[in-house]
């Protein structure tokens, strides 16, 4: 199978548990726990086909403000999902980091991150970024600081480019988002990779995420393989 076509780097914004859960008369929990069985096939089919990079917004700098039993549940479905996903990526070749600072996660859930990094830091497949307590604002400013600090230090050139500042990202190292997918309708980035996506193509399915589908995800791949990208050229 040729790659012609498919996009090196999917970012998805995995939206609409909440009101998945409450067309259901369900809990946001359970909205949450069916969006990781999407989660878990999207993973799946990304790493079959050959997609290098997909990123995931689990939890954003500003879920901090949601009622405190969800976070608490969220972090434990997040614990969950390594505890249990981790056997299978692992012999899939996929390749786990995480996007955002890991020193603000609960104990556990910065435990079993780590652990899911270090069993697959040398893995060749798919590389599955999880973006946890992930804000674009924030890693801006910490790669602001972290430029300050080397400047201080008097270890840096004298103008700064955009690689100095790329190379900090927590996707140092990665290819462009090309195609970034927001479930739900909504037509927002919400501090997602902001920088990262500058070229992104973007696709904003109406489904919420617990019924969003391979079939969908595909029907997503096909528009893309149909844009014309032009980064800021003229098409000749
Ligand atoms: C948005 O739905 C979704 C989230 C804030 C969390 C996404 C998390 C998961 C799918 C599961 C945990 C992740 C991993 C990696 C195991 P929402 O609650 O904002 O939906 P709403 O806008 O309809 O209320």
């Amino acid at each position: 199978m040729t790659n012609a076509g498919l996009p090196r780097h999917v970012a998805i914004i995995m939206d609409g548990n909440g009101r998945w859960a409450k067309q259901h008369a369900f809990s946001v929990m359970m909205g949450h726990r069916k969006g990781v069985e999407t989660l878990r096939e999207i993973i799946r089919y990304s790493s079959d086909i050959g997609i290098e990079v997909l990123s995931l917004y689990a939890f954003s700098t500003e879920n901090w403000s949601r009622p405190e039993p969800e976070v608490a549940a969220l972090m434990r479905l997040i614990v969950e999902f390594f505890h249990s996903e981790i056997d299978e990526l692992h012999e899939n070749k996929v390749k786990i980091r995480i996007l955002g600072d890991i020193e603000g996660l609960t104990a556990s859930a910065r435990d079993a991150v780590i652990q899911a990094m270090n069993r697959t830091r040398d893995n060749t497949g798919l590389q599955l970024n999880i973006a946890l307590n992930y804000g674009a604002r924030d890693e801006l400013t910490r790669v602001v600081n972290s430029l300050v600090q080397d400047a201080r230090e008097g270890n840096l050139r004298e103008a700064i480019g955009w690689e100095d500042i790329a190379d900090r990202l927590y996707t140092s190292g990665q290819p462009d988002v090309d195609l970034l997918i927001r479930t739900s309708g909504e037509q927002r980035l919400s501090n997602f990779l902001l920088y990262q996506s500058a070229y992104a193509e973007m696709i904003f399915p109406q489904k919420l995420w617990p019924d969003y589908t391979v079939a969908d995800y595909q029907d997503a791949l096909s528009a893309f393989a149909r844009r014309e990208r032009r980064f800021g050229g003229r098409s000749t």
